[in-house]
């Protein structure tokens, strides 16, 4: 890799749904993707503390190894917990986060009846809260924390995938684009793109299913100052603190990319 890259990170593979997002939108630059797993993840239903520790480690490191020319945090409790603390502790560096859509999905909602799955520190977070508060009146929110979801994602848990699907799906309410039902729901957590699938099966066609990759991508796009230039695609380093295989196998299976996983010992 001859250019300085864009640093990418998530407690695992969700982040993957995000740094497809980034490739189509930026093909020609370069991107560094860490997967924080073994005892490090997930991320979603442990302390702010072990969140912000591990935010810190993974941009200094990414900075200091990869000289990282913006940093992505491709994973909404990271963003929740640190965005804060890393962009005052590194001003030169432009850093973008990701929050749970819920402007977009305001605009799209007919019934104004949003459903929202999230981790349970997402939807915890003075972040999240001040994001519902400037939304008052526009739509009805119902969250649901999706205790083990990601972990499930992340392990190919099939069985376990699909009956929280259907718990959390089933806690949030009635699907549906007739008053009173929620027709959008929001994957507030970056893994959930990875269990739409089933999440389709079960609140139907018409209900509008929300991420954020696209949206975060374009703001990438907007706040990188300098571009890759030239016909070359874009190249891919792929780097996990636990075993590698599930993010080597994720990354062929939805983004067609076949490149090897380095330990980072962070
Ligand atoms: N993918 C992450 C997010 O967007 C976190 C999942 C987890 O580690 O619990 O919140």
């Amino acid at each position: 890799m001859k250019r300085t890259p864009v640093g990418v990170f998530d407690s695992g593979i969700g982040g993957l749904s995000i740094l497809k997002a980034l490739r189509a939108e930026l093909p020609h630059e370069d991107f560094v993707y860490l997967a924080d797993s073994g005892p490090h993840a997930p991320y979603g239903e442990r302390d702010n503390a072990h969140v912000i520790e591990r935010s810190r480690a993974i941009t200094a490191h990414l900075r200091a190894r990869y000289d990282i020319k913006a940093l992505v945090i491709a994973c909404n409790t990271a963003t929740a917990a640190a965005i804060h603390l890393l962009r005052d502790e590194h001003p030169d560096l432009p850093i973008i986060g990701v929050e749970p859509a819920l402007k977009p999905a305001v605009a799209h909602s007919r019934t104004r009846r949003i459903g929202v799955m999230a981790t349970r520190s997402t939807l915890g977070s003075a972040k999240f809260c001040a994001l519902v508060d400037s939304l008052v009146g526009q739509a009805d929110f119902i969250c649901q924390p999706c205790d083990g979801l990601a972990d499930a994602i992340e392990r190919e848990d099939t069985i376990k995938i699909i009956a929280l699907c259907a718990y959390c799906t089933g806690a949030i309410g009635q699907f549906g684009t007739n008053d009173g039902q929620i027709d959008t729901l929001v994957l507030g957590c970056t893994h959930y793109p990875f269990a739409s699938e089933h999440l389709r099966t079960l609140v139907g066609p018409y209900v509008r299913l929300i991420d954020n990759g696209e949206p975060v991508a374009r703001q990438t796009h907007r706040m990188l100052k300098i571009l890759a230039s030239g016909d070359a695609p874009g190249e891919c380093i792929l780097l996990s603190t636990g075993d590698g295989a599930s993010l080597r196998n994720a990354a062929r299976h939805w983004l067609a990319l076949e490149c090897p996983v380095e330990l980072a010992l962070i």
